[in-house]
């Protein structure tokens, strides 16, 4: 069975991407084949594609994120049968393809009620989200938050979830327009951090109260503004790295500015075993499918566009999830 997929032999920018033939491997014991249907962009595999993250080997398939039908199963595989509506939002990389293999304890059964396309735009960074304010700051309802890129992928599913939950979460972003895509998400305020001090405006927003957590995903430019807004004994979630990554941290500097404290969070660490995995995802289906949270895939490309895709998001031109079609 040939197939496509897009890969990778060396790092660089997005014209490393190549659309090849290639020869779908049939599953180990453990392992599921997955027809993909739809396949989601996600600002990390922009970092396996440069180098930031290195990739196990050379060349290299990329993306983390699809939804499909299951076209062959291991001897050893018990969840899952072949005609399976399947979705998943965590490695190995490959789901940039036609058909991804991946071990079963990473797939969960996909409702009827969400369609292939809204799994592909929602299984990472919907699961990062349930993550971000369910577990790693578990948000009670009636806090106020600070999360930068608000309009983003992951940062609009945030607005919509913190709205459920009765949090009053602060976006920044960079534009008006992106300003009126996180309030239409359930954004409370909005900050442009191209032009405004966000310290400030937290401050002014908050009765000089400041955030007891900031989710920060733009990483680098954000760092210590984001330092700046978190009330003493917060926490700073530093959980990407949108503008390159965090280095030389001083860590006196989170006993000046108030005891702080600092986590660099993953997904594959939360949703380390079928049960997390799935626990997280029932939580994030009953969202969609009570009305809470929509997947707004806002850009949609043939999967040989990868390329495309990836400069548009780097280039800061996306908002809310990025779909590719095989
Ligand atoms: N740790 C985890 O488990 C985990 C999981 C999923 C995602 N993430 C991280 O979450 C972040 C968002 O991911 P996403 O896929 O949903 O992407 P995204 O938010 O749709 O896109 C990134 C956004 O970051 C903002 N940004 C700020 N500075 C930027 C710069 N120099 N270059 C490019 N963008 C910049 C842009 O919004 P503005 O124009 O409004 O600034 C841009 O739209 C990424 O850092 C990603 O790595 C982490």
């Amino acid at each position: 069975m040939m197939a496509k997929r897009i890969q990778f032999s060396s790092h660089g920018g997005p014209e490393v991407l190549e659309y090849v033939d290639y020869q779908p491997a049939e599953p180990g014991p453990q392992q599921v084949r997955v027809s993909n249907r739809a396949i989601g962009l996600n600002f990390i595999d922009t970092y396996y594609r440069s180098g930031l993250y290195p990739p196990p080997a050379l060349p290299s398939g990329l993306g983390a994120e699809g939804a499909g039908v299951v076209e062959a199963v291991g001897s050893e595989v018990k969840r899952f049968k072949v005609g399976d509506r399947v979705a998943y939002g965590s490695g190995p990389l490959g789901a940039y393809s036609d058909a991804h293999v991946l071990p079963e304890a990473n797939l969960v059964h996909l409702p009827e009620s969400i369609s292939f396309e809204q799994a592909a735009g929602v299984m990472l960074k919907g699961l990062t989200v349930q993550y971000l304010l369910r577990q790693t700051y578990e948000l009670k309802g009636g806090e106020t938050i600070l999360f930068h890129a608000a309009a983003g992928g992951v940062g609009s599913l945030a607005c919509q979830w913190a709205k459920a939950l009765g949090v009053k979460l602060i976006g920044t972003v960079s534009s008006p327009e992106k300003a009126a895509v996180a309030k239409a998400h359930g954004a409370w305020e909005t900050i442009d951090y191209s032009k405004e001090n966000v310290a400030q405006r937290v401050l002014e927003l908050t009765d000089g109260k400041k955030v007891p957590v900031v989710y920060d995903g733009v990483g680098k430019d954000t760092w210590l503004t984001s330092l700046d807004c978190v009330a003493p004994r917060g926490l700073l979630v530093s959980f990407g790295n949108a503008s390159g990554a965090v280095e030389g941290v001083n860590l006196g500097i989170l006993s000046a500015k108030g005891s702080l404290y600092v986590t660099r969070p993953t997904l594959a660490t939360y949703a380390n075993n079928a049960e997390n995995l799935q626990r997280m995802a029932d939580e994030l289906f009953g969202m969609i499918s009570s009305g809470k949270l929509t997947v707004d895939i806002n850009q949609r490309y043939p999967l040989a566009d990868a390329a495309k895709a990836q400069a548009e998001l780097s280039a800061r031109r996306t908002t809310g999830s990025t779909i590719l079609l095989p």
